[in-house]
């Protein structure tokens, strides 16, 4: 939520800034900003709306300053205006501040420097920083921010510049992510990574409460008290080209074919040379392993689906419990929760702020805490026991989509993993499963390479101007569907409702009506035969049932109005494929109807608010 980037050099860094920001965009887009300190003074630019409209005007910021300070902004107090938008500066002109979060007492801070006689220009709960910071300042910026940091309450990330200070910028965090780009000569600071990959790949990622202190030649980070920390500078393998649309029409479409390598890459090294999965950094002994009594999973969103999925996997072969759980659902009940418990949060960010509290109270009750990240570096991973990346490499759409499919492997990796240790799966069934595992990437590429897109827009351009989808699923098909829904609902804005395809005659049912377009997941699986009894009541009310079959099921394709084939696969593995015109339907019927996916309405990549 929201985008922060901050530059000091020796180069004019408007542009430096403005791409930068551009990179964020996906962090959101209602307004934007930037401030260049040049000649001693502020030079602001506001626009709202996306970056296109701060383009058009970027001329009007003088070109010459060779530090500043930029923002990209989510809106959560004050709508998105001019007004509103970031840097915001204090009431002298001195003082310039972006932030990332939300200050939760900044009504009665507002009120307090009200009394005291400052002038407030925005309805935001940013701009008290600037003022709070104004009001601290006597000659050193860092110890004004540690003042303000010291009296506000939240969650947030924020950068300021002072023009008395004209080469340094200062951060600091408080649960939301802030990173340092070191370079020669110049430095960044970010709210993540992209922002800075094109000019440097040596991060610093400091902690909660480091005050980091960025100048032309150096980061200094000290403690709140002022006390030297220090933190390591770490290389990233991000290319900055994963940034970049390379030929295809949207991030969205791109990252739905760069699956196929976020699988090979997310099995990388994970299966030994005689079968078994070899997963490191779990943080799970042995005798760890075998006195588990169950698992809860904590996540939001699609990684919540990941692990709908991930419960079937360790159900089945790790033969545990498992609750899967909606990370802003459970943070605020009072579950039951002992050392025996393990919780895996899954959050391909790993900055969520509802997972990040539901693995904390997790971690405060005993459990062991497994993360399961995209993101090296990020709280997730840095809070947790014992990590699991995926390795689906930088997702820029708002809609998610190759962190997914890297989840939902990861977690079947996870489950054959503990199967094997603790005893329910012999190395034989595992070797058989990893034999298969090992071919997905390739068969999801040569999927993909087919035409099987193609035959995807087809079907989702007859049905793009419905008014309602209707998505069906069983055993492991239904979390499929639920992220199928997920998809249109957040791209192409047309209602959809996923349901457990048994379920739906308990009330759903009455939805349907002539012509109401079905997407029913219908891959071999053990309730196949079921499912078909539910794709009956469909169509016996008239609705048509747009159906994801494995391939060369033919009587299926006589049941069904129309028929998108995925590879055959071991029911298990079958999300992997079923996913994939599932995101295309949705993508595809967004386009018809003229959204921008990668830059959906309300949305943002990455939620550190609760
Ligand atoms: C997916 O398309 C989403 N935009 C969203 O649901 C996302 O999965 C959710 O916010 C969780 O994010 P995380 O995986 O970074 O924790």
């Amino acid at each position: 939520m929201c985008g922060i980037i901050g530059y000091v050099g020796d180069r004019p860094c408007r542009d430096i800034l403005f791409r930068g920001l551009r990179k964020l965009e996906y962090r959101g887009y209602d307004s934007a900003g930037i401030s260049v300190i040049d000649d001693g003074r502020f030079s602001l630019l506001h626009s709202v709306g996306n970056l296109d409209n701060l383009e058009a005007i970027l001329d009007q910021l003088g070109g010459d300053g060779t530090m500043g300070i930029a923002h990209t902004r989510w809106a959560t107090h004050g709508r998105p205006s001019t007004e509103n938008a970031h840097p915001h500066t204090d009431c002298s002109g001195r003082f310039a501040i972006v932030l990332n979060g939300i200050v939760e007492n900044y009504l009665s801070l507002r009120a307090e420097l009200q009394e005291e006689g400052h002038t407030f220009t925005s309805e935001t709960d940013a701009e008290v920083v600037a003022h709070l910071i104004e009001r601290a300042y006597q000659g050193s910026l860092q110890k004004a921010v540690v003042e303000a940091y010291r009296l506000m309450e939240g969650h947030f990330t924020f950068c300021a510049i002072a023009v008395d200070e004209p080469d340094t910028i200062v951060g600091i965090r408080k649960e939301t992510p802030l990173v340092v780009g070191v370079s020669e000569g110049e430095n960044f600071l970010a709210s993540a990574i992209p922002a800075f990959l094109a000019e440097t790949r040596s991060v610093i990622f400091p902690d909660d409460g480091d005050v980091v202190v960025v100048r032309r030649d150096g980061v200094f980070i000290a403690d709140l008290d002022g006390n030297p920390v220090e933190r390591p500078v770490e290389g990233v393998d991000w290319d900055d080209e994963a940034a970049e649309k390379a030929g295809y029409e949207t991030f969205m479409l791109k990252e739905i074919h760069e699956q196929p390598t976020a699988l090979a890459d997310t099995l990388t090294e994970r299966i030994g040379p005689d079968g078994s999965v070899a997963l490191e950094g779990l943080g799970l002994d042995a005798e760890t392993i075998e006195g588990l009594g169950r698992i809860v999973i904590v996540a939001c969103g699609t990684s919540y689906h990941a692990g709908l999925i991930g419960k079937h996997a360790l159900e089945r072969w790790a033969r545990l419990p498992v609750e899967v759980e909606v990370a802003s659902e459970f943070r605020y009940r009072d579950p039951v929760i002992g050392p025996d418990c393990l919780c895996i949060a899954i959050s391909q960010s790993g900055e969520t702020a509802d997972t990040l509290a539901a693995m904390r109270l997790a971690r405060q009750a005993g459990a062991r805490v497994l993360a399961v990240s995209n993101i090296v570096g990020s709280q997730a991973t840095r809070e947790a026991d014992g990590v699991l990346f995926t390795r689906a490499g930088l997702e820029i759409g708002v809609a998610a989509t190759k962190t997914f499919i890297s989840q939902v492997l990861a977690m079947l990796l996870l489950g054959l993993y503990l199967g094997e240790k603790r005893g329910h799966l012999s190395r034989d069934q595992v070797r058989t499963y990893t034999q298969e595992l090992r071919r997905v990437p390739a068969m999801l590429s040569d999927y993909l390479e087919d035409g099987a897109a193609d035959r995807v827009e087809e079907v989702a351009c007859r049905y793009s101007s419905a008014s309602y989808f209707m998505c069906l699923g069983r055993n492991i098909g239904l979390p499929v569907a639920l992220e199928g829904a997920l998809k249109l609902k957040e791209i192409s804005y047309v209602p959809t409702e996923a349901y457990a395809a048994g379920e739906m005659k308990h009330g759903p049912i009455a939805l349907l009506e002539e012509g109401s377009p079905v997407l029913v997941v219908a891959t071999d699986s053990r309730v196949y035969d079921k499912l078909i009894s539910n794709v009956q009541e469909v169509r016996a009310r008239g609705a048509r049932v747009i159906a994801i079959a494995s391939e060369g099921n033919e009587s299926l394709a006589e049941m069904a109005d129309e028929i998108i084939y995925v590879p055959r696969s071991d029911e298990m593995f079958a999300p992997l494929f079923a996913i994939v015109p599932l995101q295309l339907f949705a993508y595809h019927v967004a386009r018809c109807r003229g959204e921008k996916v990668d830059q959906p309405r309300n949305l943002a990549k990455t939620v550190t608010v609760e």
